[in-house]
């Protein structure tokens, strides 16, 4: 059990990958705290998670929720081991359909929520402490009606890329997780009509003839957030079938 008793903070632990994250370290032994904007989905997870998960309704895209929450977890665990930047959203808007509330919709959750997130965190993790941002093979290779979504995932790679010596000598890694096309609700949701079509041309694209599971994710990131990867400091590791290697 490599996450026994370690405090997680999962944002965006209330359904999809971030659930699956949660599930995977809290199933090591992690005493989680999940984040979402919704009490009724949130206490659904928890209740998945065991006798040490508890759950913080925060919305990542304001600076007050996350001060709020980082406050919640020091007064409750005096410290974070594992940070999960996970919570974030994506849209279809083709060039010419892109508005200003989507626009600032995806920036402020995507880019500035983690921003902040891990600004807030930081001070409350020291020596051994890792941070995983969830990111996605979209800040390569976004693919049509994804521009807005691509570019606040590759954002994360130049904050990433900036951070990891802004923290040099503090013990704390820093990495970027960035899946493939996860086979979740919030995937079919953004396909609608053309899911069963674009999902399979998606799965042709890898090398291993389908899209991932969120399971899978959670596996990535137990990786990432242990000692198994104590060397492994400042990478964007795709977990995409190979999708992005070809
Ligand atoms: N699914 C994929 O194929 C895929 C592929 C590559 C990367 N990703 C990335 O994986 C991450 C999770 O995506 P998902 O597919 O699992 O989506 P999801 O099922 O919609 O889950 C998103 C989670 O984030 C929370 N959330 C959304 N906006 C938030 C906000 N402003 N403040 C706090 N929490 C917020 C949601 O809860 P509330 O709605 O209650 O707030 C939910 O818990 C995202 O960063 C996404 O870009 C997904």
């Amino acid at each position: 059990m490599q996450f026994q008793d370690k405090v997680v903070l999962v944002t965006g632990g209330s359904s999809g990958l971030g659930l699956a994250i949660a599930q995977e370290l809290a199933g090591q032994g992690a005493h989680l705290v999940i984040t979402g904007r919704r009490q009724e989905q949130l206490d659904e997870a928890v209740s998945t998670l065991g006798n040490h998960a508890t759950a913080v309704v925060a919305d990542v895209s304001s600076a007050g929720d996350l001060n709020a929450l980082i406050n919640q977890i020091e007064s409750r665990h005096g410290r974070i081991d594992v940070l999960v930047a996970n919570a974030g959203m994506g849209e279809l808007a083709p060039l010419g359909s892109i508005t200003e509330a989507h626009f600032d919709r995806v920036f402020n959750t995507n880019v500035k929520g983690v921003a902040f997130t891990v600004q807030g965190a930081l001070p409350l993790m020291g020596n051994g402490g890792s941070i995983v941002i969830i990111g996605s093979t979209a800040s390569i290779n976004p693919g049509p009606g994804l521009g807005v979504y691509g570019a606040t995932k590759a954002a994360l790679r130049a904050l990433v890329r900036s951070w990891v010596l802004d923290i040099k000598g503090s013990g704390v890694r820093i990495n970027l997780l960035s899946p493939g096309p996860v086979n979740t609700e919030s995937l079919h949701n953004m396909l609608a009509e053309h899911a069963e079509e674009v999902i399979r041309s998606l799965s042709e694209k890898s090398t291993l003839g389908r899209i991932g599971e969120a399971q899978e994710i959670g596996k990535a990131v137990a990786f990432l957030a242990s000692d198994a990867s104590s060397y492994i400091n400042g990478v964007e590791l795709f977990a995409d079938g190979g999708a992005s290697q070809v």
